[in-house]
């Protein structure tokens, strides 16, 4: 029988026509099996996902539900509603305001530059492995204080953490052994900036005062700097590393959009949109309901877990013309692909930058290229979606 499984490895290929039938078919879904809800058109993607108030991020934000130990051990914003959210959430959104981001641009300019030169030079490689894995770890292990020595080893955890087996959502030994492994290695950090303070976002963070509710300071626990640097970490790697490889998957499938961002580069951040749009690296935001809520007819119960389907809203019809067609110049509604409401990606500034710096200095070595589509490797993971491996080389002439 037909379901949607975010489990299965033939659905990450193409998780697009199931999504469509979901649309049409099921807009208020029901898996018993898995036991879950799923929305999947625009509007009412739009509507829950600004009421967070009954659709509760409490129990994770994936389909599997969060073991509620990890909320004590590494509290992280993400997995809180308001008010205790919007309070953390104050701490660190300065550090990612666009003027903040914006002058990270030359660093992040010769980070991509140093990635895609060693690529130029062999005329090609793996653009995952060699530049898009690398250039957001760059980025966010240098702006969170993470020493050079250990950044390979944290985004190996941090990929193997998220890995899920086929059609289980049982979480694998590895992944449980890479969260505790990153858990350990982010309070012994939390304790060396304690020791020894540096220009960094861990000593920031432990130096913060965040209001009580009684007017007074309080600062924020080890458990609460740790959860921090687990979240924007992962959040910071994961995402746009997908993004870019999706990126320049989607360009040489499409060379007529690809020409198009050569001819004129101030295409580019409206083509970053779109890939975002087209193929979202995080396809749906789980949510937990804190009451009854009838919709298209259908009633699901307060206490059920249901999936906001991002990627499947961006694919609408019904908010999107043609919404299948890939389109640089296409006017974006509401960018999905980056959450929206209360817990909108905070990182979204910093994505959006990475994203164009990098298309920018990819376009001027790589005017034409292939990638090798047999050997494309895609991650297999609950909500992210993306590839591990994208041979590509560059096409003279
Ligand atoms: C293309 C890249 C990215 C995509 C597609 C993306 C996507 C998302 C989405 C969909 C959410 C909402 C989650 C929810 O509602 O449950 C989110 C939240 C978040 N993102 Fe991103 N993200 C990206 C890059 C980044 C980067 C570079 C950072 C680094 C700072 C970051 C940090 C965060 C944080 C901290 C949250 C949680 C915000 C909160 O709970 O208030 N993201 N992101």
């Amino acid at each position: 029988m037909r379901e949607l499984n975010p489990f299965s490895y033939a659905f990450h290929e193409d998780p697009y026509p199931t999504y469509r039938w979901l649309r049409d078919e099921h807009p208020v879904y029901r898996n018993e099996r898995l036991g879950f809800w799923a929305l999947s058109r625009y509007h009412d993607v739009v509507e829950a996902s600004r009421d967070w108030a009954v659709y509760s991020s409490a129990e994770g934000t994936t389909l599997e539900r969060l073991d509620p130990r990890l909320g004590d051990y590494l509290p992280m914003m993400i997995f809180m509603d308001p008010p205790r959210q919007t309070r953390l959430r104050s701490l660190v959104s300065k550090v990612f305001t666009p003027r903040r981001v914006a002058a990270l641009e030359p660093f992040v300019r010769e980070r991509a530059r140093h990635h895609l030169d060693r690529l130029a030079a062999a005329a090609g490689g793996d653009f995952v492995r060699e530049c898009s894995a690398l250039l957001p770890m760059d980025v966010i292990f240098t702006l969170l204080g993470v020493p050079a020595g250990d950044r390979d080893r944290m985004r190996g955890l941090m990929d193997a953490s998220l890995h899920r087996d086929p059609d289980t959502p049982a979480i694998p030994p590895a992944a449980v052994d890479a969260m505790a492994q990153q858990g350990r290695y982010w309070f012994e950090l939390v304790a060396a900036r304690r020791r020894r303070p540096e220009d960094d976002l861990v000593s920031q963070l432990i130096a913060a005062e965040l209001p009580g509710d009684d007017g007074t300071f309080e600062r924020l626990t080890d458990a609460e700097v740790a959860g921090f640097l687990n979240l924007l970490g992962a959040a910071g790697n994961e995402t746009v590393t997908k993004l870019l490889a999706n990126a320049i998957v989607l360009f040489a499938r499409h060379p007529r959009e690809y020409a198009k961002i050569l001819a004129d580069p101030a295409r580019i951040p409206g083509a970053v949109e779109e890939v975002l749009r087209y193929t979202s690296p995080s396809q749906y935001q789980g949510r937990t309901l804190m009451r009854d809520v009838t919709l298209h007819g259908t009633t699901m119960p307060a206490g059920d877990r249901v999936l906001l389907l991002t990627a499947s809203a961006n694919r609408d019809e019904r908010a999107y013309d043609d919404p299948d067609r890939f389109d640089v110049e296409r006017a974006q509604l509401v960018p999905l692909g980056f959450g929206y409401g209360v817990h909108s990606c905070l990182g979204a500034a910093l994505a959006r930058l990475e994203s164009r710096v990098a298309l920018e200095e990819f376009t001027q070595r790589f005017p034409r290229y292939a990638i090798d589509e047999a050997r494309l490797e895609r991650v297999h993971m609950s909500n992210v979606h993306g590839f591990s491996g994208v041979p590509f080389r560059a096409v003279s002439g």
